[in-house]
């Protein structure tokens, strides 16, 4: 028999998986692979954060205080992704956030750790446990506001006993250094000649304003990737709540040249946030506002006929969060995604898959469901470029994260996207813990990268847009995972076995 006479119908369409009674998450199904005539290296994994904004890589941070402040948004949008700050600060420092990423300039690091000539080794030791270090600028009051007079490096300190001995007796005081508007190839060659580890670079009046370093020269220099506005700057977004306050807000993050805003809210369908958007996209036109958090068409219908510019959608399924538990309300997060996107692409508008990410397949299959591109908030809080200091717990190297809506964020403010910053008695939504060590995101986001290629390559398609079209017309197919076929699908049967981790060297 021909197999034009076979019925070759395999599997279950996006719609017939996911319209069912039950809510489904990302583990509950896999993809049935498709056919392979092409490299992982042809995979384009381009796709729109927002209606007016493409990135490089479906990769973006969650604005969390845990996650997103300017080193990780810089990392992120160097690798093609994209950070969102954190809000849960005042206006001045979330400003000065998106300022650093807005003025970055590779090799130039904007914002080095600085030390006075008072701060003693024992400082430097301990400054040196939690950050690599090969140098450390000396300015006369320890600032960015002072004069720079030394530099500190292993060799000035490695052999001495003292530790209490105080940096001004032991930096070396003879600078080589390079001059404000100094272009990255001099001062590659003045790093080159003097044979120096750090290149300090100084305004006419001796102030530091930046540092070279000689360890960044060896590095991959070339972000193809990168994020990037039209005036060549690095691309980044700021979170802003529903709050008044917001107003005052928005106004300095699109003055500094903030990319664009996420209205963070935990349940985004309200007239709070209504009155967000239409005053953000009324008085500043060219700015893409993403509203959220949804999970339902109703809730995207009102949001998209305010004017928002993308969608950010999921209630409970991250990680820290415990909303489903507390308030019993939400959406199991597969089935969020697709009938949200499904919704949302007769606008155009794309759909952001927010939280209960874990994994490169995790990934995958929201793409594959209709997302555009994916937020994560555990997967990058354990990277170098989240804020707050590695730790020791049973020997291992962790780093703190914890929901915006656990008490310990909310007393810092974190409570202004769950509608009871006024609430005395505070009910919290989110847990702190801490995750892993995962290396640099300049590692981390080329893995999962790579990770997506392979995956894109035996699902059968090249890029998400021609995904999501076999998404729409039925071509791409799916099927259900019992308990034991989800048992099977990981390793089982084995006595022992080391588990691959996600750091990347
Ligand atoms: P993760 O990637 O699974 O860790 O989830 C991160 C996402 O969880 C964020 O982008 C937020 O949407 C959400 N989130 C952040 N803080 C809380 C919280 O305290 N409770 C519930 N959800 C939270």
């Amino acid at each position: 028999m021909k197999t034009h006479q076979i019925d070759m119908t395999d599997g279950f369409s996006g719609e017939e998986l996911l319209s069912g009674p039950v809510g489904l998450t990302y583990r509950d199904f896999l993809v049935l692979p498709g056919f392979i005539d092409f490299n992982p290296s042809d995979v384009d994994l381009e796709s729109r954060i927002s209606k007016n904004i493409s990135l490089k890589k479906p990769l973006i941070s969650s604005p969390m205080d845990t996650v997103t402040e300017s080193s990780m948004a810089i990392a992120l949008a160097l690798q093609g992704g994209m950070g969102i700050i954190h809000y849960n600060n005042s206006i001045d420092e979330q400003v000065e956030h998106v300022r650093r990423v807005k003025r970055f300039e590779n090799g130039f690091i904007t914002d080095p750790i600085i030390l006075s000539p008072e701060n003693t080794i024992y400082d430097l030791d301990i400054i040196k446990e939690k950050h690599d270090f090969s140098g450390i600028p000396i300015t006369e009051d320890g600032t960015f506001t002072s004069k720079l007079i030394g530099i500190v490096t292993n060799r000035d300190i490695d052999f001495e006993q003292d530790r209490n001995i105080k940096l001004g007796h032991v930096m070396t005081k003879e600078l080589i250094t390079g001059a404000v508007g100094i272009s990255l190839k001099e001062a590659n060659n003045i790093l080159k000649t003097s044979k120096k580890g750090k290149l300090p670079i100084v305004d006419k009046h001796g102030y530091l304003v930046a540092l070279v370093s000689r360890s960044d020269l060896k590095k991959n220099k070339e972000f193809p990737d990168a994020s990037k506005d039209h005036n060549k700057r690095l691309r980044v977004g700021a979170a802003v709540s529903t709050l008044p306050e917001s107003w005052e807000r928005v106004a300095a993050l699109y003055d500094i040249g903030v990319d664009l805003i996420v209205i963070d809210s935990a349940q985004g369908n309200s007239t709070y946030q209504i009155e967000m958007i239409k005053f953000i996209k009324s008085n500043y036109r060219n700015l893409d506002v993403i509203a959220g958090n949804v999970v339902t068409k109703d809730q995207c219908k009102n949001l998209i006929e305010a004017g928002a510019d993308g969608l950010r959608v999921g209630m409970g399924p991250g990680s820290i969060c415990i909303t489903q538990e507390t308030m019993a309300v939400g959406r199991a997060q597969a089935t969020a995604v697709y009938k949200t996107s499904q919704f949302a692409k007769k606008y155009d508008i794309p759909v952001i898959a927010d939280g209960g990410i874990a994994s490169i397949g995790d990934i995958s299959v929201a793409l594959a469901i209709g997302a555009s591109v994916c937020m994560m908030g555990s997967m990058f809080a354990g990277t170098n470029e989240a804020p707050g200091d590695y730790f020791y717990e049973n020997g291992m190297r962790l780093k703190k994260y914890r929901g915006m809506a656990s008490l310990e964020a909310m007393k810092a403010g974190g409570d202004k996207r769950y509608f009871s910053e006024n609430q005395k008695i505070k009910v919290a939504q989110g847990v702190s813990g801490a995750v892993v060590d995962k290396g640099s995101v300049t590692n981390f986001v080329p893995y999962l990268s790579q990770g997506l290629r392979q995956s894109f390559q035996d699902m059968g398609y090249k890029s998400i847009p021609l995904l999501h079209e076999a998404l729409y017309n039925g071509k791409l197919r799916f099927e259900r995972r019992s308990e034991s076929a989800q048992a099977q699908g990981s390793v089982h049967n084995l006595y022992s076995y080391s588990k691959p981790t996600m750091r990347v060297e």
